[in-house]
């Protein structure tokens, strides 16, 4: 059984690049691995500054993932800051981390492009993720796209440590799914948080007809025909639509008739529908807080057993233990 790992920030309301690119592929390989799902509440700390917006998210996280499909007796599901290991882990590894490897990363690069003060955190955010994975051995770490530098720097880490100290941790590989790893937003970016341009998983009807209403378009007219490869609304609609309503969509493209307000009409169908079932489930997720806590507390009591067998050993190969 493959040790599959992966990890999502509480930072804002989960949204269908978040679902496509990690969520769902996370829930599927319940059935046939060892799965490692995590809420990275210190990771979130780089760009969340309010209390209680960290605790809610981190609750909603919780309940988003369960309502979903996750089911915590056949995965270990934690909170990340509940296993303080990862920060122990993540300055030894630290030691052994180039400057310019984090330098390259685009997440720093970014916000130093845009003259955004970069904190430590910021910088140092690749060796909390590598500590994350490497602490638990994961072999294969499912991703969306914007995150595949991230689980390179943490097999080149990795690769180092045991080069330095000899074999201690397992290289892991990233998985990415091409059909979803960059999921485009309403203006056609990336669908980001960061970028405000998401549609959340769990709006109700009302907000999400406005969200999916908002998505960008360009002002081609109805008969004439469109490049579907370059048309965000019709990326959105591939993901949720069945095969034979994609090619009517496909054809409608190419050869005029694509009216753009329909398939808005007919996307927003697709997602309510889909997400409906789940909508209900988180509801009566959050109306038990409690509940979440204690399903998060057993995850994080398994997963420090986990964590700690691999940072002793670290210790000892580092010369800790005297
Ligand atoms: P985060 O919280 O930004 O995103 C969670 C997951 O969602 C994916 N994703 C997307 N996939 C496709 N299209 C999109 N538009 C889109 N937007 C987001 C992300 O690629 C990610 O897989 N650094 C990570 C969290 C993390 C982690 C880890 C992940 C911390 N430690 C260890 C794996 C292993 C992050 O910020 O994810």
């Amino acid at each position: 059984m493959k040790r599959i790992l992966s990890g999502i920030q509480p930072s804002g309301k989960l949204h269908i690049g978040n679902y496509f690119g990690m969520m769902h592929p996370m829930v599927r390989h319940m059935e046939t691995a060892e799965l490692y799902v995590f809420i990275v509440d210190l990771h979130a700390l780089t760009s969340v500054h309010d209390r209680d917006r960290l605790r809610q998210g981190t609750l909603e996280a919780a309940a988003d993932f369960l309502a979903l499909g996750l089911d915590p007796e056949r995965c270990i599901f934690w909170v990340q800051s509940d296993v303080p290991e990862v920060c122990e882990l993540s300055w030894l590894l630290s030691v052994l981390t180039p400057m310019g490897l984090l330098e390259r990363c685009h997440a720093y690069k970014d916000k130093v492009a845009k003259n955004i003060a970069a904190s430590h955190g910021l910088f140092a955010y690749p060796v909390l993720m590598a500590a994350d994975i490497l602490l638990y051995q994961a072999e294969v770490v499912p991703v969306g796209k914007d995150q595949k530098q991230h689980v390179e720097v943490a097999r080149d880490i990795a690769i180092r440590f045991n080069n330095t100290f000899g074999e201690t941790f397992v290289i892991p590989e990233p998985e990415i799914d091409e059909t979803t790893a960059i999921v485009p937003g309403l203006d056609g970016q990336k669908m980001s948080k960061s970028y405000d341009n998401t549609i959340p998983i769990f709006l109700d009807e009302k907000a999400l007809r406005k969200r999916v209403m908002a998505i960008q378009t360009d002002a081609t007219p109805v008969e004439a025909p469109k490049d579907p490869s370059t048309c965000n609304l019709y990326a959105l609609l591939k993901l949720f639509a069945p095969e034979d309503k994609m090619r009517e969509v496909h054809d409608l493209y190419i050869n005029g008739g694509a009216a753009y307000g329909y398939l808005k009409q007919d996307l927003f169908e697709l997602i309510n529908d889909y997400f409906a079932p789940a909508r209900a489930r988180k509801k009566e997720l959050l109306d038990n807080p409690d509940y979440l806590r204690q399903i998060l507390a057993k995850g994080a009591e398994k997963a420090r057993a986990k964590a700690t067998v691999t940072l002793e050993r670290v210790r000892d190969r580092m010369g800790l233990k005297y």
